[in-house]
C-alpha cells in the first residue's frame, strides 16, 4: 500500500513505479503533449477560425492559463503519488477541504476516454497514410488527387474501422507493460525525430513561393472577425494541445522524484509543444495557398496537403513514410496519456492488474471510437448541434470538458491547497512562484470561465 504517514508527502511512492530521471519525465510528457493536437488540429481549427487573431489568442492561453495550470497538475499529482481520482480524494481530505474533489479525476477519466475514442481514429488515418505513402499512391500528386485519395479512404468505414482497431491494440500493448518499460521507451526518440522531419518540411515549404501568405494568414491578426466561439476554440485548442485538464499530466506528475523541478519541466514542455504546432502551421499554410486549397478545410487538412507537398518533393514516397511513421509515433505516446488516468485507477481502486486494466479500459474505447469512424461516412450526414458525431465528442471533451476541469484544478492548487504544500513542491516561494500563485488563482479560472459563459452566450455585450 501507499505510504501515508502524518509527515506527509514525502514518504509516499507510486504503486506503478518512477520515472528514471528528470529528462524521461521531461520525454513522457512532452511525448504526451505532442501529438495529433499539434500537427493535425492546430492548422485546420486555426484554419477553420480564420488565423492571425486565433493563433494569438491560443498564444495567450497557453502562457496564461496552459502554463500555470500545467504546474498546478504535476504537482498536485507527484503529492499525492495515486491516480488522479485517490490523488484528489486523498489531498481534498489532507488540505482539510473535502473528500469530493475526487469528482475532477473522475471527470478526467471520463474525458480520457471520450477523447482517445475518436483521437485512435485519426491515429488509425496516419497508418493508413503510413502504406499509401510506402507503396507511392502520392506520386506526382496534384490537389485534386490527394483530395479523391483522402475522400476516398474515409469514405469507407470498414477500412477506418480497421485502422482504428490496430491503432487501439498498439496502445492497450505499450500501456499494458507499464510506466518505466512501455511508455518511457516509446518517447525517447520520437520527439527528436519528428522535429527534425518538420525542419526539413518547413525548408520546403519555405520554398513553394506562398511562405510569406501562409505567415500572413497565421499572425496578421483581424481581431473584429473573431467571435467567442473561436476564442473558445482557441482555449480549448491549448488544453487539448498541452494535455491538461484531464488528469493526464497528473498521472505523469505521480511518478515523477522528489527533486525534479517542476517550473523548468513545464517550460520546456509548453515550449516543445508551442514549437511544434507553429512548425506545423508553417509548413501547412504556405502549401494551402500555393496549391489553392482552402484553410478551412476541416480534418483532412493535413492529410491532404502533406501528401501533395511530400509527392512533389525528390525521394517524396521515402519522407511521406518516414514522416507518417513519426506522426503515428506522435500519436501513440499521446494515446497513452489519455488512457493513464483511467488504467492507474482501475488498478488502483478495483485490484486489477496494468495488463487487465489495460485491455478492458481499451475495449470500452475501442468500441466507443465506431461513434467517430462512421462520422466520417455512413453517418457523415447525421449531424447536430457542432455537425458530426465526432465533431460534437471533440467539442464537448475540448472545449468543454477540459477548461472546465482546468478551472477546477486551478482553483484547487491556487486556493484549497495551503501555500505551504504548494511552495513545497514547486521550490520554494521565490518570484516564479508567486507569478505561478497569481496566475493559478485569478487569471486562470477568471479567463477561462468568462471566455466560457462569453461563449454560450450568458454575459451580455457591453458594447
Ligand atoms: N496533447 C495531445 C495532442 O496534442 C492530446 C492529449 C490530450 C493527450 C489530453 C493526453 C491528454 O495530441
Amino acid at each position: 500500500m501507499l505510504s501515508n504517514e502524518a509527515d506527509g508527502s514525502k514518504k509516499r511512492k507510486s504503486l506503478h513505479g518512477h520515472w528514471s530521471s528528470r529528462m524521461a519525465f521531461i520525454l513522457a510528457v512532452t511525448g504526451s503533449a505532442v501529438g495529433l493536437g499539434n500537427v493535425w488540429k492546430f492548422p485546420y481549427v486555426a484554419g477553420e477560425n480564420g488565423g492571425g487573431a486565433f493563433v494569438l489568442v491560443y498564444l495567450a492561453c497557453v502562457i496564461l492559463v496552459g502554463m500555470p495550470v500545467m504546474m498546478s497538475e504535476i504537482l498536485i499529482g507527484r503529492r499525492g503519488r495515486r491516480n488522479p481520482v485517490a490523488t484528489m480524494k486523498l489531498l481534498g481530505e489532507e488540505e482539510g477541504s473535502s473528500k469530493h474533489w475526487q469528482i475532477i479525476g473522475l471527470a478526467g477519466v471520463v474525458a480520457g476516454i471520450f477523447i482517445l475514442s475518436y483521437y485512435s481514429v485519426i491515429a488509425g488515418w496516419t497508418l493508413a497514410y503510413v502504406f499509401k505513402s510506402a507503396t507511392g499512391a502520392f506520386a506526382g500528386s496534384t490537389a485534386e488527387t490527394v483530395g479523391a485519395i483522402f475522400g476516398s479512404f474515409v469514405g469507407n468505414w470498414q477500412a477506418l474501422a480497421f485502422c482504428h482497431t490496430l491503432f487501439m491494440a498498439l496502445t492497450i500493448f505499450v500501456v499494458a507493460r507499464g510506466v518505466e518499460r512501455g511508455l518511457e521507451q516509446a518517447v525517447r526518440f520520437m520527439v527528436p525525430a519528428l522535429l527534425l522531419m518538420m525542419v526539413v518540411l518547413l525548408g520546403y515549404s519555405i520554398s513553394s513561393g506562398s511562405f510569406s501568405q501562409g505567415v500572413d494568414f497565421m499572425f496578421s491578426a483581424d481581431f473584429s472577425k473573431l467571435t467567442w466561439d473561436s476564442v473558445l476554440a482557441a482555449m480549448g485548442q491549448a488544453f487539448f494541445t498541452l494535455s491538461i485538464g484531464m488528469g493526464a499530466i497528473m498521472a505523469y506528475g505521480a511518478y515523477l522524484p522528489e527533486e525534479t523541478s517542476i517550473t523548468g519541466a513545464s517550460a520546456s514542455v509548453v515550449v516543445a509543444d508551442t514549437g511544434i504546432a507553429m512548425l506545423a502551421g508553417l509548413i501547412i499554410f504556405p502549401l494551402v495557398f500555393a496549391n489553392a486549397l482552402d484553410p478551412a478545410e476541416g480534418p483532412g487538412l493535413v492529410f491532404q496537403t502533406l501528401p501533395l507537398a511530400l509527392g512533389q518533393m525528390p525521394a517524396g514516397a521515402f519522407f511521406s513514410t518516414i514522416f507518417f511513421v513519426l506522426l503515428a509515433f506522435a500519436a501513440w505516446t499521446s494515446a497513452i496519456g489519455l488512457m493513464e488516468p483511467a488504467v492507474a485507477w482501475l488498478v488502483e481502486h478495483f485490484n486489477r492488474t496494468r495488463a487487465q486494466a489495460a485491455v478492458i479500459v481499451g475495449l470500452g474505447i475501442w468500441a466507443l471510437g465506431f461513434a467517430s469512424v462512421l462520422s466520417f461516412n455512413v453517418l457523415a450526414d447525421f449531424t447536430f448541434g457542432k455537425g458530426t458525431i465526432f465533431d460534437n465528442i471533440d467539442h464537448l471533451t475540448s472545449n468543454i470538458m477540459l477548461p472546465l476541469g482546468g478551472v477546477l484544478i486551478a482553483v484547487f492548487a491556487g486556493w484549497v491547497m495551503c501555500r505551504n504544500s504548494t511552495a513545497d513542491e514547486l521550490g520554494g516561494a521565490g518570484t516564479s512562484y508567486k507569478v505561478w500563485r497569481f496566475l493559478t488563482r485569478f487569471v486562470a479560472p477568471i479567463g477561462i470561465l468568462f471566455v466560457f459563459l462569453k461563449a454560450v452566450g450568458l454575459l451580455p455585450d457591453l458594447s
